[in-house]
């Protein structure tokens, strides 16, 4: 099968695109080398520089190289610096991930793996964690930021939220 690794010059996407190689597909990879490297990619797998939230060049790179699946990790990945910087996170990984999933649609891409991050399952009970088990996260601290991020962009800024914990709109 022909995948389209997404961020496959950063650390899990580079070595799944060497798993899939192993494994006999074939790959194509969508890096912008914001943090990942040329030479993480492996050998046999294509490189094209570009950022992810362009979803017509996106779209017209799946119909050109034939992909039939995508598998995507691009996108930035240290908590600390999402809670500074929210907006840029938010623009990279969820405008990115729908610009990708818009460029699939176009493209007829219908097999999609999305690399989520093992923090929802918390301090593990066992490991290899399997997916069955419970969803648990365990770092509060994020939750407690992630309100007073809230507050500030309500308070200060003016921007409408939703609140956290009731849905309604708050001013
Ligand atoms: N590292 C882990 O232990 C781990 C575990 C579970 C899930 N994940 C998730 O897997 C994904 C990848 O994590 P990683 O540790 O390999 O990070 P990484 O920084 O090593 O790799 C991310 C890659 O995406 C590229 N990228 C970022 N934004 C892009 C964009 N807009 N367009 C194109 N390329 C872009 C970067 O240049 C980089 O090569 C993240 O979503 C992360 O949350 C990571």
């Amino acid at each position: 099968m022909k995948v389209l690794v997404t961020g496959g010059a950063g650390y899990i996407g580079s070595v799944t695109a060497q798993a899939l190689l192993d494994a006999g597909h074939r790959v194509v990879v969508v890096d912008d080398l914001s943090t990942g490297h040329r030479a993480a990619v492996p050998e046999g797998a294509r490189l094209h520089v570009q950022d992810v939230g362009d979803a017509a060049a996106l779209g017209r790179l799946m119909a050109a190289e034939g992909v039939e699946a995508v598998m995507h990790f691009a996108a930035l990945s240290l908590v600390g610096e999402s809670m500074q910087q929210p907006l840029r996170y938010y623009r990279n990984n969820v405008a990115g991930a729908l610009a990708l999933l818009e460029a699939c649609e176009a493209a007829g891409v219908q097999r999609f793996v999305l690399s989520s991050t093992a923090a929802v399952y918390g301090t593990p009970s066992s490991v290899p964690i399997p997916e069955t088990a419970e969803l648990r996260p365990d770092a509060p601290e994020l939750d407690e930021q992630m309100r007073a991020w809230y507050q500030r962009l309500t308070q200060e800024e003016g921007f409408y939220m939703l609140d956290p914990d009731a849905p309604t709109l708050l001013e």
